[in-house]
């Protein structure tokens, strides 16, 4: 069995577990930790090195892998849709690296999802291309090739209409605009539609927190590729963090 930890960062919570990275379990409890005020790199990096401490992983060396809300490339942050602005161009990796005083294997959120549906769950053994796009604060995507993550997919941010893809269909903004499951389902339509047209995609999963109500959306759809939903839901970014922090 090969351990790890998986932290996941989002917006309003930072959440962690010990998994168990050949079966793709949790070993132990998960926990969440609020995200700080203001989501300042530093501050993050302090609640992140708490959590390790409450996971028990600050002595024993297992390896950590992090997940972010922004695309990563070669460490660092180079975007913030909808964390503190101060991330963007940020060494982040390294920060997470002093702090814990090992390396890390730091990725995009969606991009960690992804990962775990192809090693655990929806997307395990399925060939071709896979598109995991999380509902969301904003929208996160991973695009899977026979397995193999293209990362920084970003595709939350296409434009419909104009305007940026997530802003008019993610969960919040669902629930900004109080729309029931119909008149979000019409912005969803659109949006998987678009890009079923731009990428031909063998699977859609859907992941994110609300894909616990699929059975209220995902059949008001009508596409010619397969919409399923994430077999792990909000556990996804802690389960591929830690697989890619141990290469698994
Ligand atoms: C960000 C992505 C992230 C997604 C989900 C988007 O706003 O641009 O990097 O994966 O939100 O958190």
């Amino acid at each position: 069995m090969a351990k790890a930890l998986g932290i996941d960062i989002g917006g309003t919570g930072i959440k962690g577990a010990l998994v168990d990275t050949v079966s793709g379990d949790l070993l132990g409890e998960r926990i969440k930790l609020p995200t700080p005020n203001g989501g300042q790199p530093n501050d993050v990096v302090k609640t992140v090195l708490e959590l390790v401490k409450q996971l028990g992983g600050l002595e024993d060396g297992v390896p950590v892998g992090v997940c972010f809300p922004a695309i990563v490339k070669g460490g660092r942050t180079l975007s913030a849709a909808n964390v503190s602005k101060k991330w963007i161009g940020l060494e982040a990796e390294k920060l997470f690296e002093k702090a814990l005083k090992r390396d890390i294997h730091f990725v995009n959120d969606a991009d960690a999802a992804g990962y775990a549906e192809s090693r655990y769950g929806a997307a395990k053994g399925v060939p071709g291309l896979v598109l995991l796009t999380t509902l969301g604060t904003g929208i996160g995507s991973a695009l899977i090739y026979d397995g193999v993550l293209i990362p920084n997919a970003e595709l939350g941010h296409i434009e419909i209409d104009g305007k940026d893809a997530e802003k008019q269909t993610s969960y919040a903004a669902k629930e900004r605009d109080n729309l029931d499951w119909k008149a979000w389902a019409k912005r969803l339509q659109k949006y998987y539609m678009r890009l079923e047209s731009l990428l031909s995609p063998d699977l859609f999963i859907v992941g994110g927190g609300v894909s616990k109500s699929h059975e209220d959306f995902l059949p008001l759809l009508t596409l010619e590729t397969p919409i399923v939903p994430a077999v792990h839901r909000n556990n996804a970014g802690i389960l591929g963090a830690a697989a890619l922090a141990v290469g698994a």
